[in-house]
């Protein structure tokens, strides 16, 4: 997937110093942010996938899954816990969340391409009871609702790259989650656009930040940056 990579060297770049990130607006729209894009990237990976098996890009690594799970078994996130992937993509942390014991997992993404991709690679792992939807998040319409857990790689970012209505697609992004998730259920957020403190207060109305988890940090010029945020919140109703 060329053009995701160019992208993720983007979101490794220095820019993501955390001074450079300051401020909300300080970086501009992008075709990362339009549902075309997607569509075309993953028609080209199930394409991919049927020919060869390769299930495309992991975002942030593989390492990023590891993180969240890590924490779900620290902080003790039943089995049975029903648990949203917001922006599947390829499905991959679905597998891994299956894997790991979890049996309640729902993954929507607004890319008809993807959700066919997640469907094959789920299947093509043996995981038949694994619920993935065509649904556009910012647009559910009450569909998504009372999971115990939400979790974002990467789909906010992309969200807040829409050369559209950016703004508003950031409110209604906040909105969808707050319905979709049932009071005192966690929000696992994982980004490359956003700040620790631009996500605080992105989610500071209706959710109490409960962690930070650990992300490899760089030196460069003398300051410190961290090439991707993960961040945990609690939904207070
Ligand atoms: C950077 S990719 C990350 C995919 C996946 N979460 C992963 O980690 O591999 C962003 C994903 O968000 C999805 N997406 C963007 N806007 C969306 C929306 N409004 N509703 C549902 N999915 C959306 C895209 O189709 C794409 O799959």
């Amino acid at each position: 997937m060329e053009n995701a990579a160019e992208s993720l060297h983007d979101c490794g770049n220095n820019s993501d110093l955390e001074e450079d990130r300051s401020s909300e607006e300080d970086f501009g729209t992008s075709k990362l942010g339009t549902k075309e894009y997607w569509e075309d990237a993953y028609q080209r990976e199930l394409e991919t996938f049927k020919d060869i098996g390769d299930v495309g890009e992991i975002w942030f690594g593989e390492e990023s899954m590891s993180r969240v799970l890590r924490w779900m078994d620290r902080a003790k996130i039943p089995e049975s816990a029903s648990v949203l992937d917001i922006g599947t993509g390829n499905g991959a942390f679905l597998v891994e969340l299956a894997k790991h014991g979890y049996r309640n997992l729902t993954g929507i993404d607004y890319s008809p391409a993807s959700v066919e991709l997640a469907k094959n690679v789920l299947e093509a792992e043996d995981l038949p009871n694994v619920t993935v939807k065509e649904i556009d998040f910012l647009n559910c319409q009450g569909e998504l609702k009372g999971f115990d857990v939400c979790i974002d790689k990467g789909t906010f970012d992309a969200i807040s790259l829409n050369p559209v209505n950016t703004k508003e697609g950031k409110q209604l992004y906040v909105q969808s989650l707050k319905d979709a998730l049932k009071d005192r259920g966690y929000f696992a957020i994982t980004s490359c656009n956003w700040t620790k403190e631009q996500l605080l207060e992105r989610f500071s109305e209706g959710f109490e930040f409960v962690q930070e988890l650990p992300t490899p940090s760089f030196n460069f010029g003398g300051k410190k940056g961290n090439s991707v945020t993960a961040l945990i919140f609690m939904r207070k109703h």
